[in-house]
């Protein structure tokens, strides 16, 4: 089996097209372009962190089918690469039965893990695996009728929503009819559609960075596993991670099985985010993005091969390592403020430790609680680097021109 890249902007180029342009596909381009491959970021505002290091962008609504299609169709990509979850995946569906591109990792990952319905009902119903009691409404009747089915507290979620979007958690049935407006204000799509969930009792959650790829000798596709990541979550977005997140070996084995299962039935290569709830032994099976995930920006610290260099390569179809090097600890920078034009200060200081890191995405918009950086940390256990991590980003001040 062999691989080739071409030349850049020449007619040999190995052209990559990311459809989202996040500080998770900046990382992801950088890899690419060590490569020398060919980047064309799109998202639906300018200067988007990965447009800033792709050799070109463009600007639209990639949930428009038309216009996503036109995309296609003029920058003639090898490999597409989704981002985020807002696209119309029916062109991709196209693409890839028209042998147009190859779609990461599978035209039928992307869609399936867009719709929470959909990767729901394939890993409970299809693939059998441990997940939390659940059940899908689309009305507000349905939803009272769902609330008492799975009883309290549970979780609500827009089937077509991420990042806590439109989610509460209900804890009697007085909340029922709110939980219903917010979740119906919330959703990315107007679908209507929202899944009530079971709460777990977990002691911990994990994401399991999982790597599909090319087996150099036989061509074969294996499965990788980096070292489990722990990671607390605030208002539906993570804080704060750290890897590795210590478990029992039955546990250990138990998530790998499930992460397997699930990656294998998506299908094609690249890296799987699979979010797992952890108590004890037993795991149940939450989500996955078929994509580098945020928790995995502690591998920018731990790993020989960060979890957006093992995409690139796994996409290039290349061969792999998920070998951890270090303890390590990453933590979130907040605009804190809702402005554009904003100035990071105070980096000297917030950089003194010799074992800490920063990444800043450069967005030209911050919200208050929109993710702008994010600090990294190395240290001889997992609770000092969450120190040395969390302290890092504090020190880093955000303000805007005006202030
Ligand atoms: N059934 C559940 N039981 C217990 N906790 C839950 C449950 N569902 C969600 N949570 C908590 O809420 C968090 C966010 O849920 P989930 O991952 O489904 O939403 P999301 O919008 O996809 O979030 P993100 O995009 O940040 O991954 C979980 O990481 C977990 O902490
Ligand atoms: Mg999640």
């Amino acid at each position: 089996m062999t691989v080739h890249i071409g030349t850049p902007l020449q007619s040999s180029a190995t052209r990559v097209l990311f459809l989202g342009s996040g500080e998770l596909g900046k990382e992801v381009v950088i890899s690419l372009q060590r490569l020398g491959v060919e980047i064309i970021a799109a998202d639906r505002y300018d200067h988007a962190p990965a447009m800033q290091v792709a050799h070109r962008s463009y600007t639209l609504d990639m949930s428009d089918p038309v216009a996503l299609k036109q995309l296609i169709n003029e920058v003639q990509p090898h490999l597409i690469v989704p981002e985020i979850e807002a696209i119309a995946t029916q062109v991709l569906l196209e693409v890839e039965a028209e042998n147009l591109a190859t779609v990461i990792p599978s035209a039928k990952a992307v869609n399936l893990t867009m719709n929470r319905e959909g990767i729901r009902r394939l890993a409970a119903e299809q693939l059998g695996l441990p997940t939390s009691n659940y059940r899908f409404a689309d009305s507000l009747e349905s939803f009272r009728a769902a609330c008492d089915d799975i009883g309290y507290p549970n979780f609500v979620k827009p089937v077509m929503s991420s990042s806590g979007k439109g989610q509460s958690r209900v804890t009697s049935f007085e909340q029922v009819d709110s939980a219903w407006e917010y979740a119906m204000q919330g959703g990315r799509v107007n679908q209507g559609k929202v899944i009530v969930e079971s709460q777990i009792d977990f002691d911990f959650e994990i994401t399991l960075l999982t790597v599909r790829a090319k087996d150099p000798e036989s061509g074969e596709i294996a499965t990788h596993f980096c070292d489990p990541i722990g990671h607390r979550q605030d208002a539906g977005d993570y804080v704060e991670s750290w890897q590795p997140q210590p478990m029992t070996e039955t546990a250990l084995v138990e998530a790998k099985r499930i992460a397997d299962k699930v990656t294998t039935a998506l299908g094609g290569c690249g890296i799987f985010g699979v979010e797992l709830f952890i108590k004890n032994d037993q795991v149940w099976f939450s989500e996955v993005s078929p994509r580098p995930h945020d928790t995995g920006l502690v591998t920018l610290a731990s790993q020989f091969q960060n979890e957006f260099e093992l995409h690139a390569r796994a996409i290039l179809g290349l061969p792999v390592n998920t070998q951890r090097h270090s303890i390590a600890a990453s933590a979130v920078i907040y605009a804190g403020q809702d402005a554009k034009n904003l100035t990071y200060g105070n980096l000297a200081q917030a950089l003194a430790h010799s074992d800490s890191d920063l990444r800043l995405f450069g967005k030209p918009e911050g919200f208050k609680r929109r993710r702008m950086g994010v600090a990294t940390a190395r240290a001889t256990t997992t609770t000092e680097a969450r120190d040395i991590a969390a302290h890092t980003a504090q020190l880093v001040s955000v303000k805007s021109q005006t202030d």
